[in-house]
């Protein structure tokens, strides 16, 4: 029996056709899915990375609640247009910290993975509270409620033991901290020493533009102002990877 008609007698045998499929799909499975249970880590290893401050991560609620992820991605892709537009494409690592991660798809706005230290402050707060006052043609809603809504968040350390059971490495002084830590990154006048060692690179002082009270603005815009700022790029060279 040649090959031609080895071939012929499976494809005239249903169940054989099926057993023979089976085999070759899961050899092309196995293929891709084991070495993944072998590899250590499959995020490449970067310079900066650290979990959310307790402001950072409070923001990164508020965002949530507010549904600002359904207009706005935080995934710059590996695309020319896309990095001249927004700069460097997202590595895996700077979302390793995400519970839920906020890539997105949905760009009515634009991409936010590197809008930190883009705008100051006040041009949060002013865009935040009425958007076509500074971008005429936005479309995006008025958010100005956020500046009169009291920060609660009085257990932001429950937050950060529900990150840490899910693998963000918090430390137990980070979480005996974490309120300390929330209310001081947005006050002027506090000792900002222990949020600078425990969360280097954050951005300090007052966000809201009013320095006596602590609002979901400040968190808000605290975290706006740290995305995509924390991971050192000069070690990667854009021009190279996209081309
Ligand atoms: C209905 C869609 C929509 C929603 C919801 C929305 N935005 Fe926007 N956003 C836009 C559009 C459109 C723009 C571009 C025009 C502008 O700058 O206002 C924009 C721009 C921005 C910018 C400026 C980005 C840049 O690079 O210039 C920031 C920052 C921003 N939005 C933050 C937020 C935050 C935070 C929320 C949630 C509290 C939010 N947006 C909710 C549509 C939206």
């Amino acid at each position: 029996m040649g090959l031609l008609d080895k071939h012929g007698a499976i494809e005239r045998n249903a169940t054989l056709l099926l057993v023979g499929g089976l085999v070759v799909v899961s050899i092309g499975g196995i293929v891709e899915i084991a070495p993944l249970f072998y590899l250590e880590n499959t995020i490449e290893k970067v310079e900066g990375m650290r979990p959310y401050s307790p402001l950072e991560l409070a923001g990164r609620n508020i965002y949530i609640r507010e549904g600002c992820y359904n207009c706005h991605s935080q995934m710059i892709r590996p695309f020319r247009d896309e990095v001249e537009r927004y700069g460097h494409y997202s590595l895996a690592a700077e979302s390793m910290y995400d519970h839920p991660f906020q890539w997105g798809s949905k760009r009515t706005g634009p991409d936010l993975a590197r809008v930190g230290d883009r705008y100051s402050n006040e041009w949060h707060v002013q865009h935040l509270k009425d958007p076509q006052s500074v971008v005429p043609e936005s479309i995006m809603p008025s958010y100005g409620f956020l500046a009169k809504a009291e920060l609660g968040y009085k257990n932001i350390g429950d937050h950060l033991i529900a990150n840490q059971r899910v693998g963000v490495p918090y430390t137990d002084e980070m979480v005996a901290n974490a309120y300390a830590d929330m209310t001081a990154q947005a006050d002027p006048e506090a000792d900002w020493e222990g949020v600078e060692t425990r969360y280097p690179k954050a951005v300090l002082g007052d966000f809201d533009g009013d320095p006596t009270k602590l609002t979901e603005m400040d968190a808000l815009v605290a975290y706006m102002q740290m995305l995509g700022t924390l991971v050192d790029l000069s070690a990667y060279n854009a021009e190279e990877n996209y081309r």
